[in-house]
C-alpha cells in the first residue's frame, strides 16, 4: 500500500518536473532577456487559441481571427496553437526568412494527426536526408512528366471529354465534375502501373523510354513503402489542390466575366483563393528576428494568405483583379507565395499551372457561365466550396 502511495507520487513528481523543464525550455529566452516575445495571448490552458484559429471563414479574406489578432498585436504575434506555444507571422519578411532557412533554423514540422493520415515517409512529413533523397526523385519525376508530349495529351483529353459531357446540361456542380476528372486521372494512373509493372517483370529492355513510373520503380534508394507513399503524395498532393485552383479559376471568373481574356487569371485566382493557408515549421534553436525572439522549440506558422491578402503588396487586395498581374513589381512578385518557398517549395506548382490553363482554355472556348446562387471558397482551413459550386452554363455562340 505505502509502497504504492510512493510510487504514485514518484510518477506525478516527475511529470511535473518534465513539464517544468519544458515550460523553462520554452520560456527560458525571455526569462534570460535574450529579446522580447512578440506580443499576444496564450488563450485557454492547453487548447490555447487553436479554435479561433481554426474557426472557417472565406477563402479570399483574413478571417476574423487575424484580422483581430493583427489589429491587436501587430503583423506577428505569439499565440498557443494545436497544444504548443506559437509565433503567427503574417509578416512578408519574416515568412521569408523562416522558409529560406529550413533545416538551418528552422524546420517543416505537422502536427502527429497528420503523419497517420498521411504516412510517415510521406514527403510533407519527412526530414533531413529523406526528404532531400525524396525530394530529388520528386524534381527527376515532375520534369519527366512536364516534358512528356504523352502528358500533356492525355490531360488535354480528359478535360475535353469532360466538357464535352456537358453539352446537354444548363447546369453543374462544378467541384463534383472536377472530383470526377481527378478520379478519373487516378484510375488512369493505378492501371498504368500495374500494366508497367506486368511489363517490367516480362522483359525490362523491351522498355527503353523513361518516364515518370519507370524512375520511381526503377530507384533502388527508396523502400517499397517510399515508393507508395510517393505516388499518394504525387496524388493528393496533385489532384485534390490542382481541382480546387481550377474551381478557383471558374468561380472568380464567374463574378468577374470581362477578365476572360487575361491569361494571369491563374495568378490571382491562386492569390485570392489561398489554397494552402499557412504552413508548419519549429524553431530549431533561439531565433532573434528584427526585434522579436522566437523561442527554440516553439511551433512557428508562416501565413501565406494574409501576405497575398496584405494592401501594402496588392493594391485593392481583396478584390479579383487579373490585370493586376500586367505590370507586377518586384514586391508583389515577393509576396506572392502560393506554393510555399526555400527547399520545401510545391515541386507540383508547374503541372498545376499547366492542367489548369490547358482545363480553362477549353473551358472559356465552349462555354459562358456564371455562378448560381451564393456559393463561396471557406477556408477551415483546408479550402472547399460549401454547395460544391453550382454554376449555370451556356454554350459560347463565338465558338466557331
Ligand atoms: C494549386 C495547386 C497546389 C498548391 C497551391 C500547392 C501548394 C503547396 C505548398 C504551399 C507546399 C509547401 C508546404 C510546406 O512548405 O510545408 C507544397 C508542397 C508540396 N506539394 Fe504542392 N501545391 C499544389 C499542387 C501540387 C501538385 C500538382 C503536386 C504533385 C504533383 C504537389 C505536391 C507537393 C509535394 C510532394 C509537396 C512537399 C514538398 C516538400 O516538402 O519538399 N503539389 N505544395
Amino acid at each position: 500500500m505505502v509502497e504504492e502511495g510512493l510510487l504514485s507520487l514518484l510518477c506525478l513528481g516527475l511529470t511535473a518536473l518534465a513539464l517544468g523543464l519544458l515550460l523553462l525550455h520554452h520560456f527560458l529566452p525571455f526569462l534570460l532577456k535574450l529579446g522580447f516575445a512578440p506580443r499576444g495571448s496564450f488563450g485557454f490552458p492547453l487548447v490555447g487559441e487553436t479554435l479561433q484559429f481554426l474557426s472557417p471563414h472565406a477563402s479570399n479574406s483574413l478571417g476574423f481571427f487575424l484580422e483581430d489578432h493583427i489589429s491587436r498585436y501587430g503583423k506577428v504575434f505569439k499565440s498557443h496553437l494545436f497544444f504548443t506555444p506559437t509565433i503567427v507571422s503574417c509578416d512578408m519578411e519574416l515568412n521569408q526568412f523562416i522558409l529560406q532557412n529550413e533545416e538551418k533554423l528552422f524546420q517543416c514540422s505537422y502536427p502527429k494527426p497528420i503523419h497517420g493520415i498521411l504516412g510517415k515517409s510521406s514527403m510533407i512529413v519527412v526530414v533531413g536526408e529523406t526528404h532531400k533523397k525524396l525530394r530529388s526523385l520528386a524534381l527527376t519525376l515532375v520534369n519527366t512528366t512536364r516534358s512528356s508530349a504523352g502528358y500533356l495529351i492525355d490531360i488535354e483529353k480528359i478535360a475535353i471529354q469532360l466538357i464535352d459531357s456537358w453539352k446537354k446540361r444548363d447546369r453543374i456542380l462544378f467541384c463534383e465534375e472536377a472530383r470526377k476528372a481527378r478520379e478519373r486521372i487516378s484510375l488512369t494512373v493505378k492501371s498504368i502501373v500495374e500494366e508497367r509493372r506486368k511489363k517490367n517483370t516480362m522483359d525490362s529492355s523491351i522498355n527503353k523510354r523513361k518516364d515518370f513510373l519507370d524512375v520511381l520503380l526503377s530507384t533502388s534508394n527508396l523502400s517499397d513503402e517510399e515508393k507508395v507513399s510517393f505516388v499518394l503524395d504525387s496524388l493528393l498532393g496533385g489532384y485534390e489542390t490542382t481541382s480546387l485552383l481550377i474551381s478557383m479559376a471558374v468561380y472568380f471568373l464567374g463574378q468577374s466575366p470581362s477578365s476572360l481574356k487575361q491569361l494571369k487569371v491563374i495568378n490571382e485566382a491562386l492569390r485570392c483563393g489561398n489554397i494552402v493557408k499557412f504552413v508548419h515549421r519549429k524553431a530549431l534553436r533561439d531565433v532573434i528576428f528584427k526585434d522579436y525572439i522566437i523561442p527554440s522549440g516553439w511551433q512557428v506558422l508562416p501565413v501565406i494568405s494574409a501576405v497575398h491578402l496584405d494592401s501594402s503588396f496588392h493594391r485593392a487586395s481583396l478584390l479579383f483583379n487579373p490585370w493586376r498581374w500586367e505590370d507586377q513589381n518586384q514586391l508583389m512578385s515577393k509576396s506572392f507565395t502560393p506554393f510555399g518557398g526555400g527547399p520545401r517549395l510545391c515541386p507540383g506548382s508547374e503541372l498545376a499551372r499547366v492542367e489548369a490553363a490547358i482545363f480553362l482554355h477549353h473551358f472559356v472556348l465552349k462555354y459562358r457561365w456564371r455562378i448560381e446562387g451564393d456559393d463561396i471558397p471557406m477556408a477551415h482551413p483546408y479550402v472547399d466550396f460549401p454547395k460544391g459550386l453550382p454554376i449555370v452554363i451556356d454554350p459560347n455562340l463565338n465558338e466557331t
